[in-house]
């Protein structure tokens, strides 16, 4: 009876008394159009770069960081705050951004979002005005998310010191989406001469969003500090807890000029009303009992192995490959001869269940992209990708 009444109250069965029960007809949702990530569990060695080892995230870390924070939060954080964030949580990721980045963060000038995605929609919806340049190769998704929002960014160009500022100052940008500590697709890290001409160029009334991706990891040489730290009312910094905790967990933050924070926050309101306070709530907690740092250090280690590992296999099997960007962040590029069948050897990788990401699609013009692939290792175990890069090689041969 329980089980018809549910059905009748949703709507898929008719009753009318006296001529029983029916099945309604009602349209099936429609599918998605297309998944923007495939699914895991299709291939043995999944080379997708931007993931950390998932297996790590420190559940019980999390878990007391949850109960000590809700033991002390006051019951209205569990109303429709504030869409900025937090204030605690506001406040912790601006020590931690001090004390680890360099950035001139106050609690008032952050914004907490779903991830650095969701900070780039929110930007560009409220950046409509501008024009606004990319790097070029730049991360795929952001262009999909900038167009999406109905900008079309001017490709910038990468070379060996980083995003091309001559190129962009010949342009009629007034914005630009860049990757100064670990360029992504190439892991270029922005000269010292760019960095002066990027902040000069900023200064000269342009905006510099700095997606401050994957900072939290660098092995062979000293950190760069961020931009923002140079010119704070010039840069919007965006961060998140994609590449330390999980992508999954959805929280990061954009610490603005102070003229951009009310804008956002508005968008942020409008797009959800804030994120979600439980999260806020741990990931303060984690930040200011230091759990988020001791963390941090043990993965830096685990991947830094991995990364090591993976150059050596690469050295071995795959000598043809010359590779870049490896000093930091958790994937490296692997650049190929010129001429080699890129979407071929992806596509053949495939069929022995090893996933690789080709460079293309980072490109504004995929026909001009260079013959290469993004190998992320921190989700794999050593033996994985090493079985990964041997199936490579196979196929290369
Ligand atoms: C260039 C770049 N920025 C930012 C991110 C993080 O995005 P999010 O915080 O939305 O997960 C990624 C993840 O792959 C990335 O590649």
């Amino acid at each position: 009876m329980d089980a018809y009444s549910q059905l009748t109250a949703e709507g898929f069965l008719l009753s009318r008394h006296g001529s029983g029960t029916r099945v309604a007809t009602v349209d099936a949702a429609s599918a998605p159009e297309h998944d923007l990530r495939e699914a895991p569990g299709q291939f043995d060695v999944d080379f997708a770069p931007g993931s950390p080892d998932l297996s790590s995230f420190p559940r019980h870390l999390w878990l007391r960081a949850l109960r000590q924070g809700l033991a002390e939060i006051e019951s209205h954080a569990f109303g429709y705050v504030a869409p900025q964030g937090l204030q605690t949580t506001r406040a912790a990721v601006a020590d931690y951004l001090r004390r680890t980045r360099g950035v001139l963060a106050e609690p008032q000038h952050i914004v907490l979002c779903s991830g650095a995605t969701q900070a780039i929609a929110l930007l560009a919806s409220v950046l409509a005005d501008q024009t606004l340049a990319m790097e070029d190769p730049g991360f795929w998704l952001h262009r999909m998310v900038l167009r999406h929002n109905g900008i079309d960014p001017v490709p910038v160009p990468i070379d060996d010191d980083g995003l091309d500022v001559a190129a962009l100052s010949d342009s009629d940008a007034t914005a630009v989406l860049s990757t100064p500590a670990h360029q992504s697709p190439t892991g270029v890290v922005l000269s010292p001469a760019r960095r002066t001409a990027l902040m000069q160029w900023a200064r000269a009334d342009h905006l510099v969003i700095e997606d401050d991706y994957d900072a939290e990891y660098r092995y062979d040489r000293a950190p760069v500090g961020a931009l923002q730290g140079i010119a704070p009312d010039r840069v919007v910094y965006v961060g998140s807890t994609s590449k330390t905790l999980a992508p999954g967990l959805r929280i990061g933050w954009m610490v603005l000029p102070a003229q951009l924070v009310g804008p956002v926050t508005w968008s942020k309101g409008l797009a959800d009303t804030g994120s979600s306070v439980m999260d806020q709530i741990a990931f303060a907690k984690l930040l200011t009992t230091g759990g988020y740092d001791r963390h941090l250090r043990q993965m830096r280690r685990r991947y830094l192995a991995r990364r090591n590992a993976l150059l050596r296999a690469l050295a071995r099997y795959l000598p043809e490959a010359t590779v870049l960007g490896a000093a930091a962040g958790v994937h490296l590029t692997v650049r190929f001869p010129d001429g080699c069948p890129v979407a071929d050897l992806v596509r053949r990788a495939a069929e022995m269940r090893v996933r690789v990401e080709p460079l293309a699609p980072c490109y504004a013009d995929e026909a001009a992209a260079l013959p290469g692939l993004m190998l992320g290792y921190a989700n794999l175990s050593e033996s994985q990708f090493v079985g990964g890069v041997r199936v490579l090689a196979r196929v290369m041969r």
